[in-house]
Parts: structure tokens; C-alpha cells; sequence
């Protein structure tokens, strides 16, 4: 059988679910899958956390400290449309994992607790967002409880997180008192009880339901339209203007009215650039990008699934890919699909989905898939970091504590660090600048270390390999002054210019400079 590529495009929505720990990701998440069919019951994606899916170390580590952990791409139906809800790492956010997650998707949903307003990871998260423009979504959470004033909660959003607010549902009431939510698109009020829907605002039959609240309604409905910007397509997709939904995860408030408009508005997958030129999503032949590597998915294999997101054409079980950087061509009979339905492996998968290809450390975040030509994808943060600081501790006693939280922040993937051969100097490697500032904030709330990041005149790094010990004993003797060690002991070539760094490849020969690095092992890739 043969499918229609553009078919199959407009039914993809690929997005990830950005908010403040606690707001309700996970919750809403549940609720999402659930009206997908993804699984049967609530309580499922919480279960999940101690079930045998999480019972790698990785999530072990997750779940001990009490962080939300979910699958890392969840794909549901809902009508028409195929979803793929990529999970962004509860304690790594905007770490490089986070960042690289929300370049795979085309869109994000914000979800914002009602009782809280706009929170501090939110507004690092839509900073990201705000790197590619993603168009957002907003979930105003918790209606079931006594939150802020509705009005007061988008001007919030407005002025903090610099975006237009455009209420697409309003409550009536709320906590306890809350009858419903009325839909501004649609002109129709959803009551609580779940009741059938009253179509248009002047309607009598709303009079009937809602007493003296009816009045009530439309006074502040027109003060809210006449003080809010209407929904416009373009500006939503352009991420200057989110369209704001209000309900509650657990009460199911709220949320299909959310979900129906989502699955409306929400961009199909997008055209993406090369270093060539821009792949678009309808081409016939498959492309994709690598952009996470998750270690010990399965503990009794201890392998590691790179995961894949499809830029363009079909991919099918079976067929042989062009693995770019490596020149390798390989067979694919084993890609996974996540979450998805009882078939594990994916037999077929279109631009927009993301699958899982086994690797044995061989690729690496950034890695393009192709059929044959040879793309490379942009926009996807490469392995070497291309911004430095130099960590400047204010209490030098800290300075264990420095090198224990610095440590255990690169396990996370939230930063790289460096240690020159010939300093005490640390240097801090990252892909976006708010890792830096995630650093000196976790720095300080977590390891009780005050510090600051200063510039350093570094222009790039590179993991140094050469199978001849002797070779490398001699480089490392010689270029002491530029080498220093990675956070598990590789050593990495710090060039403070690119025209140094090209002499020391001309005088090295035998010395290989590499521009990756085999994320969860330190060696340099290939
Ligand atoms: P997260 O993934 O964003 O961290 O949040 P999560 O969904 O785990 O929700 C955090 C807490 O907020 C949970 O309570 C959850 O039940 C609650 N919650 C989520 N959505 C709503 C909502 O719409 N209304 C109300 N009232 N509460 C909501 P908890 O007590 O921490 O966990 P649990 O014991 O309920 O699992």
C-alpha cells in the first residue's frame, strides 16, 4: 500500500510540553495520552516511574530525587492526527538536552499553574523557544483550585515572558465555584457538570444555568476581548502571540477544548536547514537528525537509543541509511517507536515522527540520516561547546564544592567542563549562554557555592585521540599549555584561536582532533 506523504504531514503534530516542575506536565501529560488511547487508565505515566520502564539507572537516579520522569517521546492519535509529545528532562532543563529537544519539535505547550503564574523555569524555557520562534500553547492549570485572577495571569505572561496573550477559553468561577469555561472562538459555554454545551453568549438557556453569573459573563467577556488581542493564526505561528486555555489536568477541565484546538492550529513538521540547502518535510527521501542519546533505556541490553527526528520522506522498516558523518550506510530492522501501541518495532514512520535506532557508540547528537546525499543539518547544538567561561569562586574554601557541583551537573548534561594541564583554572563549555547562568544558579541554590563565569579568550575544543601512546605522550608534552582534561579525564586541545588550532593539526599529523565526543563514555568519537 502506498501512503500519501502529504497525507501523512498534515495529520503530524511533533511538540514538547514546557513548564515549572509541579505545574502539572506530568498530569497533563496522563490526560493527553489518555483522551489518545496511549494507555487505559490514569495514574499510568506516574506508575511508569516505578515500573520496569524506569528501571534504568538513569531514571532511578530521577525518580530518587523525587523528579518527574517520563518516556522521552510519547506518540498518540488523536482524531485525524498522529502527536509525538517529546518529554524536555525535569531537573536538566536548558541544559543541551533541553535545548536539543525543543530544536525537534515544532511547536511547545506552556503550562502555567493558575495558583503560581509565570515561574522561573518557564521563562528559561520559553527563552529557548524564543531562539527559533516555536509557537506556543498555553495551559492555564489548576482551575479547579483558587488560582489568581485570570486577567492578572496574562498580563503576567505578557509582560514576563514577552509574548501576546489571546484567551481562547475563559472561566466562569473558579476553585469550587467554578461553572465552566466559555469558548471565545467558538462562542459556546462548556458547563462543569458536563452537561451539553450552550452555543452563543446571548443564548437564554446560559441565563438558565448560570443565574446571575450570566450577566456577569458577557460584561467581562467584552472587557477581555476589547482588553486582549484576538487569535491570529500567523502571529501564533510565528511565536509572537500564544493562545491561552484555561482548566485543570486532574479535574479534566478544559483540556479536549485545549487538545481540539491544538490539533487545529498547532504547525504540521516544518522545513529545516542544511548546511546545503533547506530540506522540506514532503520530500520523497528520508532525512533526520540526532538529537539525543539516552543510555540504558533497556538495562538488559546496555545499549543506547539515539533518537531520530525525520526531516522529510518515509522511513520503513528495513531500509538501508546513509549515516553521514560516519560515510556509513547501515540497515535498519530494529528502529523502536515509543510508547505508541503494542507493535515495538516501527515498521513504518513519516517526517515529523522521531525513532529509535540502537547505537553502540557510533552516533552522536547532531548526526544527519539520509538516503545517500550528504546533508548536514543545522541548528542542532554540535558536541564541542562553542561558548567558554572561566568559573571565578568567591569563598576559595569552596573550592571542593566547586568541583563536586560542576562534576555532577556534566553527568547531567547541563554544562562540559575543562580543566587545563597547566592551571587550576575551570573552564565551563556550553552550547547556549543560559547554561551558564543555570550553572551559577544551581551553583548557589544546590552545592551553596557563590560564583561567576567570566569571558575567556577560547575559541573552540577538541578531543585529542591517537592510538600511539608514545605520539601522544610526546603532543601532550608539547602543547601542555593548550591541553586540559574533560570532566572524565578525556583530553581535550583548548584553542584560543582557529588559526591555532589548524597550526597544531599541521604540526601534529598523527594527532587527531575531534569536533565530538561520545556523550556517556568521554571518548571521542569517531
Ligand atoms: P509536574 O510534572 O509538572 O512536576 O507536575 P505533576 O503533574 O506531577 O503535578 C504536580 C502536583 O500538582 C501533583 O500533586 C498533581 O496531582 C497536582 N496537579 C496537577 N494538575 C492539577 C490540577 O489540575 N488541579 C490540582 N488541584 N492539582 C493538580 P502531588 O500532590 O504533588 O502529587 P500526587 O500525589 O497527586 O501524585
Amino acid at each position: 500500500m502506498t501512503v500519501d506523504l502529504n497525507d501523512e504531514l498534515n495529520r503530524r503534530r511533533t511538540f514538547a510540553i514546557i513548564s515549572h516542575p509541579d505545574a502539572g506536565k506530568t498530569t497533563l501529560t496522563e490526560q493527553l495520552l489518555l483522551y489518545g488511547g496511549a494507555i487505559q487508565a490514569a495514574g499510568t505515566v506516574k506508575a511508569r516511574k516505578s515500573s520496569r520502564h524506569a528501571t534504568s539507572d538513569w531514571m532511578a537516579l530521577e525518580q530518587e530525587r523525587g523528579i518527574s520522569v517520563t518516556s522521552s517521546v510519547m506518540q498518540f492519535h488523536y482524531g485525524e492526527c498522529v502527536v509525538n509529545l517529546l518529554d524536555t528532562p525535569g531537573h536538566g532543563d536548558f541544559s543541551e538536552d533541553t535545548y536539543r529537544t525543543l530544536t525537534a519539535v515544532d511547536s511547545a505547550l506552556m503550562v502555567i499553574d493558575t495558583g503560581k503564574g509565570v515561574e522561573d523555569r518557564t521563562i528559561k524555557l520559553m527563552d529557548v523557544c524564543r531562539l527559533r520562534d516555536t509557537p506556543i500553547f498555553t495551559f492555564m492549570n489548576k482551575l479547579d483550585r483558587d488560582g489568581r485572577d485570570p486577567v492578572e495571569l496574562m498580563d503576567e505572561v505578557e509582560e514576563v515572558l514577552n509574548i501576546q496573550c489571546s484567551p481562547v477559553t475563559w472561566p466562569v468561577g473558579m476553585g469550587r465555584e467554578l461553572k465552566g469555561l466559555y469558548h471565545i472562538i467558538e462562542d459556546r459555554f462548556y458547563p462543569r457538570s458536563g452537561a451539553a454545551p450552550i452555543d452563543g453568549l446571548d443564548n437564554p438557556a446560559l441565563d438558565e444555568v448560570l443565574g446571575m453569573d450570566a450577566d456577569a459573563l458577557r460584561e467581562e467577556i467584552e472587557l477581555v476581548q476589547g482588553a486582549s488581542h484576538e487569535f491570529d493564526l500567523d502571529a501564533y505561528l510565528a511565536g509572537k502571540l500564544t493562545p491561552v486555555f484555561f482548566g485543570s489536568a486532574l479535574a479534566k477541565i478544559g483540556v479536549t477544548q485545549m487538545l481540539d484546538s491544538f490539533v487545529k492550529f498547532a504547525p504540521l513538521p516544518q522545513p529545516r536547514g542544511t548546511l546545503t540547502r533547506e530540506v522540506e518535510p514532503a520530500e520523497p527521501k528520508l532525512s533526520g537528525f540526532v538529537f539525543k542519546i539516552q543510555a540504558n533505556m533497556d538495562p538488559a541490553h546496555h545499549d543506547r537509543i539515539a533518537f531520530l527526528r525525520l526531516c522529510s520522506g518515509t522511513f520503513r522498516k528495513g531500509m538501508r541509511l546513509r549515516h553521514v558523518r560516519a560515510g556509513k550506510d547501515i540497515k535498519v530492522h530494529d528502529a523502536l517507536t515509543f510508547f505508541a501501541s503494542e507493535r515495538e518495532h516501527v515498521q513504518e514512520a513519516h517526517a515529523g515522527d522521531i525513532i529509535g535506532l540502537h547505537n553502540h557508540g557510533t552516533i552522536s547528537i547532531g548526526d544527519t540520516f539520509t538516503e545517500g546525499e550528504p546533508l548536514q543539518f543545522t541548528g542542532i547544538p554540535n558536541f564541542a561547546p562553542e561558548l567558554f567561561r572561566r568559573a571565578v569562586l568567591r569563598d576559595p574554601l569552596r573550592a571542593k564544592a566547586l568541583s563536586k557541583g560542576l562534576d555532577q551537573l556534566c553527568e547531567e548534561g547541563a554544562t562540559q567542563v575543562f580543566r587545563p594541564l597547566r592551571s587550576n583554572d575551570v573552564i565551563l563549555g556550553a552550547i547556549g549562554v543560559l547554561q551558564f547562568e543555570v550553572v551559577e544558579h544551581r551553583l548557589r541554590t544546590e552545592y551553596k557555592v557563590e560564583s561567576s563565569f567570566e569571558g575567556i579568550s577560547v575559541a573552540t575544543a577538541r578531543w585529542v585521540h591517537c592510538a600511539d601512546h608514545a605520539k601522544l605522550d610526546e603532543f601532550r608534552r608539547k602543547a601542555e599549555e593548550y591541553l586540559a582534561l574533560d570532566h572524565k579525564g578525556g583530553l581535550v586541545y583548548i584553542a584560543p584561536t582557529m588559526v591555532n588550532l589548524h597550526l597544531a593539526m599541521e604540526r601534529h599529523p598523527d594527532i587527531e582532533f575531534r569536533s565530538t565526543r561520545e556523550q556517556w563514555t568521554g571518548e571521542a568519537a569517531a
